[in-house]
């Protein structure tokens, strides 16, 4: 069998002991992102905000995705009269939602979230490169940190993303298209002159038992791009969209709920070493 393992460009980070993403002075954004749809973005999403509002700080999610799948798992939908202009004019505040958890509050998406590349091209053009620098600012004092839930696109919103997050955290599934996705994403923050360092990859739905996992995570797990916590492929996550709640939240012992809690520490120390 001939394998086609991508490259992956090695990259050093330089370690400055510098309070970032656990300062809880400034509100800090987390976009979880990735090029790629059904990596397990959403589940990533709902579950860290669902881990960071359990450790006593103020989340809110922003559902940037129409498909309003994060909304979807906390049975919320947008109020009347919320869109995307709303949200690109920064009126969005008496938008955001509670949901049943202490902590969390939901910024719903919308169906017309699927044009917001349009009008993102639109403000582009109008000489404002990047409507979402400084958009969420208003909301410092509110939260202490913003997750951003994107969806698949490399196009201007994910370029308006990896340039408005403190921290971009892309899964990764231990399969050639993931790696090759995290390569666009690589290309992507080199064209926007983003610092690489910013991203906290991850793999998501690792299935132990198949050769084609192993083969990749061997191959990769060391790189410095990746975080060392690893979210298994889990019939918890997967139900999700039956009981539609973050996992554990039935206050049951949850393993998935174990993960999603180490992986957060992790991202926290990651967010130091910048
Ligand atoms: N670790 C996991 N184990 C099992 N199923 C998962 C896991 N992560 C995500 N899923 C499921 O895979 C599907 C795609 O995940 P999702 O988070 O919606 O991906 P994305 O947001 O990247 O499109 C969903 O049905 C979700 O419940
Ligand atoms: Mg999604």
């Amino acid at each position: 069998m001939i394998v086609f393992i991508p490259h992956l460009t090695k990259l050093t980070f330089k370690i400055h002991a510098k309070d970032f993403l656990s300062s809880t002075i400034f509100m800090k954004i987390l976009a979880i992102y990735s090029g790629k749809g059904g990596v397990g973005k959403t589940a990533t999403a709902v579950n860290l905000s669902a881990v960071i509002a359990q450790s006593g700080q103020r989340v809110l999610l922003c559902d940037m995705d129409s498909q309003g799948a994060a909304s979807y798992y906390f049975r919320i939908v947008p109020k009347k009269k919320y869109n995307s202009s709303k949200l690109l004019a920064g009126k969005f505040d008496k938008y955001i939602q509670q949901t049943e958890f202490a902590n969390l509050d939901l910024l719903p998406a919308h169906f017309s979230f699927r044009n917001l590349d349009l009008a993102l091209g639109r403000i582009r053009e109008e000489g404002r490169s990047n409507a979402l620098l400084g958009l969420f600012a208003p909301l410092q004092t509110a939260y202490d940190y913003l997750v951003l839930d994107c969806p698949p696109t490399l196009t201007i919103l994910g370029e308006n993303i990896i340039e408005a997050a403190d921290l971009v955290i892309t899964p990764v599934i231990p399969t050639s298209l993931s790696i090759l996705a995290l390569q666009r994403l690589l290309k992507l923050f080199k064209k926007k002159r983003v610092q690489q360092k910013k991203i906290g990859a991850f793999f998501s739905m690792v299935e132990q038992r198949k050769t084609m996992h192993r083969l990749f995570l061997d191959e990769y797990g060391d790189h410095p791009l990746f975080l060392t916590t690893r979210i298994p492929f889990m019939a918890e996550i997967e139900k999700m969209g039956l009981c539609r709640n973050p996992v554990g939240s039935d206050g049951k012992t949850s393993l998935a709920a174990v993960q999603y809690n180490e992986l957060w520490q992790e991202i926290l120390q990651r967010g130091e070493q910048l």
